[in-house]
């Protein structure tokens, strides 16, 4: 039986989160952060591509230097580097967590290579004991991609400062949600002498619009509401304006994507109050996305075996992603929606196959298997246990048929 539509993310925003966007400046990011980033200077940014584009802008990095980073990662971050010059270099992933296989590194480490970019691919906390040991050792600067890593955890300790810097992004459909917003976050010996990101803002009915929408996809995920208001919209954009819902809901490669340092409003004050907010209650939305992510492998039972990754394998995941492997996720995917269960397909691509990035084309088995075979599903902290058996049975449908 088909129920309420489940989507596959939500931040769980209270109305009081939503208050706080009316509220004049409440918190600085380093009040909002107490400390949970050691001693990193954190600097707001638009988004966490404007992060990772102001760190590459300051930091001591010339046109033609090699960065290494995962293949199966964000094609934007990609873009980024090579927009500034840089070069990519693919190394393939660990099958189980989906970040960087640091048994990668040493074939592909060059006399141009000055930076490591390491992503915490879905909240999984990367191999930081290997990949930092071997920066050090080869005099390489490490940069944290912590889109999706608020909470994660490794040693114990947040992961974003292990590097010379860090990128966090505030988006919508991440676990700390202001509706838009970046950080980076700098914790390098020369992390003082980078200077506070300004960026210039296009005016326009696009600068108004794009909270808006921001607000409205938001609100629209909500558990109890998104049945009603953004799937059916969703539904309707796919089947009446497919060029709208590609670009309200992007699915997959866009190969004429540039990074424009202006797209974008600022990061606004009510944003660290929102961020303040959500990050006083951080430890216990996490406990509850494991629990959810929890119990739905109990109901796989033993097909979790081959279905479940290892997301705890190098610290403690924040389950603010989850992904299960299946022989063939774009058809999982469309028996999961016919269950009225959100889920994504090819939410990232094995970059070293992408055309645009033909010229730095690499061979990375495994980043090109996950592009294939991890579905993400939901794993939100009111999945309630009748939400998690639908999920759990939508997947085994989906393995079985
Ligand atoms: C892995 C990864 N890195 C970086 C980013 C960039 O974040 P933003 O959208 O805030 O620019 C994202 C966004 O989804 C992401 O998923």
């Amino acid at each position: 039986m088909v129920g309420r539509a489940l989507p596959r993310h939500s931040s769980e925003l209270t109305w009081g989160d939503y208050l706080a966007l009316l509220a004049p400046r409440t918190a600085t990011l380093q009040e909002a952060w107490q400390g949970r980033l050691g001693q990193a200077r954190l600097l707001p940014t638009p988004t966490g591509r404007h992060a990772l584009w102001a760190f590459l802008e300051q930091a001591p990095l010339k046109p033609g230097d090699e960065v290494l980073l995962a293949a199966y990662n964000f094609h934007p971050v990609v873009q980024i580097l090579v927009q500034r010059g840089l070069v990519p270099v693919f190394v393939d992933i660990e099958p189980q967590t989906l970040t960087m296989d640091p048994d990668g590194l040493p074939a592909r480490v060059s006399r141009r290579s000055r930076m490591v970019l390491v992503t915490h691919m879905f909240g999984h906390p990367a191999d930081l004991t290997r990949i930092g040991a071997f920066c050090r050792d080869h005099g390489l600067l490490l940069f944290e991609d912590c889109a999706h890593a608020p909470g994660t955890l490794h040693q114990g300790g947040q992961v974003g400062s292990v590097g010379e810097g860090a990128l966090f992004s505030f988006g919508v459909y991440k676990i700390l949600n202001s509706l838009g917003g970046g950080m980076l976050a700098l914790s390098g010996p020369d992390a003082d002498r980078f200077a506070v990101p300004d960026f210039a803002v296009r005016r326009g009915p696009g600068s108004l619009l794009e909270p808006l929408t921001r607000l409205m996809f938001s609100i629209g995920s909500t558990p109890g509401l998104y049945g009603r208001t953004l799937h059916p919209f969703l539904r309707l954009c796919e089947d009446r304006l497919p060029r709208l819902a590609r670009t309200l809901d992007p699915t997959d490669n866009d190969p004429a994507y540039r990074f424009d340092p202006a797209g974008r409003a600022p990061f606004r004050p009510f944003m660290a109050g929102m961020l303040r907010r959500q990050l006083a209650r951080l430890e216990t939305n996490v406990a509850r996305r494991r629990a959810a992510a929890e119990g739905i492998r109990s109901c796989l039972g033993r097909h979790a075996e081959d279905l479940w990754l290892e997301p705890d394998h190098h610290g403690r995941s924040n389950a603010s992603y989850l992904g299960v492997r299946l022989p063939d996720a774009a058809r999982g995917a469309r028996l999961c929606r016919a269950r009225g269960v959100g889920c994504r397909e090819r939410e990232y691509l094995d970059c070293s196959r992408l055309p645009q990035f033909a010229a730095w084309a690499a061979d990375c088995p495994e980043s090109s298997r996950a592009e294939r075979e991890i579905l993400r599903i939901p794993s939100y902290p009111s999945l309630s246990q009748p939400d998690q058996e639908r999920v759990a049975h939508a997947v085994l449908q989906a393995l079985h048929r």
